[in-house]
């Protein structure tokens, strides 16, 4: 099928900005992530009280043996890196304030193997070689070594790393983009079902940034997860999100749920064709109509 008839066969295909019904769970399996009216308000009853997010509501299904990606877009401060760092279950921002954060069928009580974080800061720990990073976490999980290290060399060349040359360098001798390679490699060689990524690739050069969201539509594929990426780019949103999330601020909400054609073709190409620029123009003309509401006298 191309990409337009695939398109046009979707309820709420792209070119229209109407918010897409939520779906149902699939198969009738739990959501892979779904938040029920969460708001979190940091500081509650200081002089500092903020309202980061308010009765935000959501549902990410788990598609059997595909997984989705969603892109979740917003200006600075609406509260992206709030809502995926309580999927994550890490504080301050989890707990929320009021309602709940489900995934997989289950309320979250913290962080868990079935979730896997990917900074934009390229974490990674200096004193340990890319081998050591990537296989940190079969390390705290008790994987003896020999087959940590064969699996971590496997994820080092999936990732686009060559594992004899580069197994042994510390980060400090990777360029952005190589660190961020080994960031991936270090969550995914987990198997995480969730995979939650704040800005990746959002201090890279723009030619590495094709790159990787090329690396991240093929490595997507072979582990069937679920993603949640937050960018500021609106071209990342639309190329690698099945769904993006607009989100606008004051309080931070979701404003829009539109869903997108699969990433089928490398970015490269995908970034010039007429549709994509046609989304493209679109959202930016929503996120600029959600940033100038925010800047009005009164807000
Ligand atoms: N630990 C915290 N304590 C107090 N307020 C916080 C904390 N973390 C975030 N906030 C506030 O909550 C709001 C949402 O922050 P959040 O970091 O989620 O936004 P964001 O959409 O990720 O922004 P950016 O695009 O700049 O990364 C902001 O007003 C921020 O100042
Ligand atoms: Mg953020």
């Amino acid at each position: 099928m191309t990409r337009e008839a695939a398109r046009d066969q979707r309820p709420d295909a792209p070119g229209s900005l109407r918010p897409a019904p939520v779906d149902p769970p699939s198969d009738g399996r739990p959501a892979a992530v779904e938040f029920r009216g969460v708001t979190k308000i940091y500081n509650e009853g200081t002089p500092r009280e903020a309202v980061a997010i308010q009765d935000v509501s959501f549902t990410i299904p788990d598609l059997p043996d595909k997984g989705e990606i969603s892109t979740f877009l917003g200006p600075s401060g609406c509260g992206k890196s709030t809502v995926l760092r309580m999927v994550a279950g890490l504080e301050p921002q989890f707990p929320p304030t009021r309602g709940s954060v489900h995934v997989l069928g289950r309320e979250v009580v913290g962080p868990g193997a079935d979730r896997g974080m990917v900074f934009q800061d390229y974490t990674s720990f200096d004193n340990r070689t890319v081998l050591g990073n990537v296989t940190f976490g079969l390390e705290c999980r008790g994987v003896p070594k020999r087959r940590r290290e064969a699996e971590g060399r496997e994820w080092i060349a999936r990732v686009g790393l060559d594992p004899r040359r580069d197994a042994a360098k510390y980060p400090h001798e990777l360029s952005g983009g190589m660190r961020q390679r080994v960031a991936i490699a270090r969550t995914l060689v987990l198997r995480p079902r969730i995979i939650l990524m704040d800005e990746p690739f959002g201090a890279l050069d723009p030619a590495t940034r094709l790159d990787m969201q090329d690396l991240l539509v093929r490595l997507w594929r072979e582990v069937e997860a679920t993603v949640m990426f937050i960018t500021h780019s609106v071209e990342e949103a639309v190329y690698l999100g099945d769904r993006v999330f607009v989100m606008a601020t004051t309080p931070g909400r979701i404003a829009a749920e539109i869903r997108m054609p699969a990433a089928d073709a490398p970015a490269r190409e995908t970034q010039v064709e007429p549709w994509f620029h046609e989304q493209v123009n679109r959202l930016q003309a929503q996120l600029e109509g959600i940033e100038a509401a925010a800047s009005r006298p009164g807000k």
